[in-house]
């Protein structure tokens, strides 16, 4: 009987194409879905490869070379819980389970911790890049126990994908720490595609450019050291014309964002931690907003504003924003970090954050010329607290933030909505401040509920009978 290297539950298009590409580098391929209709299209792909699917999960586990390398691609959530019942009976002390979803990174830490008191080892693995990404080369963020990772190295490796011949791929730390990298990468996801947002409505409200005028933008600013991912696909959904009506496809699409949780558990998770993650969370709440479509109408028929076209310099605002996006967009990296380090200590994960950097430089959703400088920068300083402050970087701030400042003034004048440009703008100016006004705050609670304070001048807490 054929021993496969490697089993996947779940063929769905990300496990299907995840067999395809791990076949193309040399590893042979097993796969099963309880859904039969995706068994036989997973089949029908595999035939004449070194690929097979089985017709049931003990006839995939069978299949199998030990120890069992068993990678799970089923949607997150109970789905997991259930495959990993049903696997359980069939596996043996050291198999390797790789849950290769979405995962909430508690769920993960929880599971690990089940199947290591069955003898059997668990990664919990961030997979980014789409449908694309795995069947070409997706960024791979696995956790867990680290002398498993080593066992499927060499597999993950191989298919993740490659910047100047490095995987996209690396061991991140203990437990949930995979899926908590792949959670922060996608709240960072949120807000660069919010802040691209933003660009485009002042560019189509502010200027009344078109379509195609704007693709022309973006790929101009794309060819710059802002190059990235998201900047890229924009320019191509601006340039998609819809067959039927001969429009932009784009303004045919109804403006309500649909989400699936990992951006909301980011702001949930940093609120937890108290970490500031304000263009994220701005990128949250623009979904939100954009989601009650019905208030919304009817709120624009009641409540005005200021008329939206721009009337001065055209040129120079576009200027302006593509170096307030290249900032803004910063910003949210910079907090994606900063809750990353806090996690690091809170949960024991012993992240690093040059690793990471590396690792998303290809291969996922977020990837950007920007964060080869960023991998440089925490390789220099490991302990580095905040991206904005680090030598590399901190010039650029200083230099962009003036234009970011113009472009939200511009948005505020205007009454655009720039959630995610006003709260990275917000996040620089506030962490810049040595003094902040909380001193007032905190005289405020003491006066309404004796909460006590702390003076510049003296140590100690100090209450104030206020109404004396
Ligand atoms: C990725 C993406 C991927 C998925 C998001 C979409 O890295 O490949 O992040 O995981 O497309 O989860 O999330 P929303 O549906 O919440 O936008």
């Amino acid at each position: 009987m054929t021993q496969y290297k490697i089993g996947i539950v779940g063929l769905g298009v990300m496990g299907q194409n995840l067999a395809l590409n791990m076949v193309s580098k040399g590893f042979s391929t097993a796969g099963f879905d309880l859904d039969t209709g995706k068994n036989q299209a997973a089949a029908a792909k595999f035939a004449g490869k070194e690929a097979a699917t089985a017709d049931s999960l003990a006839g995939l586990v069978a299949s199998l070379e030990p120890p069992r390398r068993i990678l799970v691609m089923v949607p997150a959530g109970s789905p997991v819980d259930s495959v990993i019942h049903d696997l359980k009976p069939h596996l043996q002390k050291d198999d390797i389970v790789i849950d290769g979803g979405n995962s909430f990174f508690q769920d993960t830490d929880r599971r690990g911790k089940d199947l290591e008191s069955a003898g059997v080892r668990f990664i919990g693995m961030g997979v980014s890049g789409g449908e694309e990404g795995a069947l070409h080369g997706p960024a791979l963020m696995p956790g867990g126990q680290e002398e498993a990772y080593r066992h499927v190295e060499p597999i993950l490796d191989a298919i993740a994908a490659k910047v100047n011949g490095e995987p996209c791929c690396g061991y991140i730390g203990k437990g949930g720490a995979g899926h908590y990298v792949k959670m922060v990468h996608n709240g960072i996801e949120y807000a660069i595609m919010q802040l691209i947002c933003e660009a485009y409505d002042l560019m189509k409200t502010g200027l009344g450019m078109t379509a195609g005028e704007m693709q022309k933008v973006f790929v101009q600013w794309n060819q710059t050291d802002m190059n990235s991912y998201l900047l890229e696909i924009t320019t191509a959904v601006l340039g998609k014309t819809d067959p039927e009506t001969g429009k932009p496809i784009v303004e045919l699409i109804l403006d309500r964002a649909g989400q699936k949780g990992t951006g909301k558990w980011t702001s949930q998770n940093a609120l937890d931690l108290g970490v500031a993650i304000p263009t994220i969370n701005a990128a949250l709440e623009g979904r939100i907003l954009s989601a009650v479509k019905n208030e919304r109408v009817a709120a624009s028929k009641i409540l005005k504003g200021p008329g939206r076209d721009f009337h001065g310099d055209r040129e120079a605002l576009l200027e302006n924003l593509r170096d307030a996006l290249k900032l803004a967009t910063f910003t949210a990296y910079a907090q994606g970090f900063s809750l990353m380090r806090e996690a690091s200590k809170e949960y024991g994960y012993g992240l690093h954050f040059d690793e990471i950097a590396k690792i998303w430089r290809g291969g996922c959703i977020i990837r950007a010329r920007i964060l080869d400088k960023m991998r440089g920068a925490f390789a220099r300083q490991a302990d580095l607290v905040n991206l904005m402050t680090a030598q590399e970087f901190a010039p650029m701030v200083n230099d962009l933030n003036g234009r970011l400042r113009s472009i939200a003034a511009v948005a505020l004048g205007l009454g655009v909505p720039a959630l995610g440009i006003c709260a990275s703008l917000g996040y620089i100016d506030s962490y810049r401040s040595e003094r902040m006004p909380q001193n007032l705050l905190q005289a405020q609670r003491d006066y309404f509920g004796a909460h006590t304070y702390e003076r510049v001048d003296k140590p100690g807490k100090f209450h104030t009978e206020w109404m004396d």
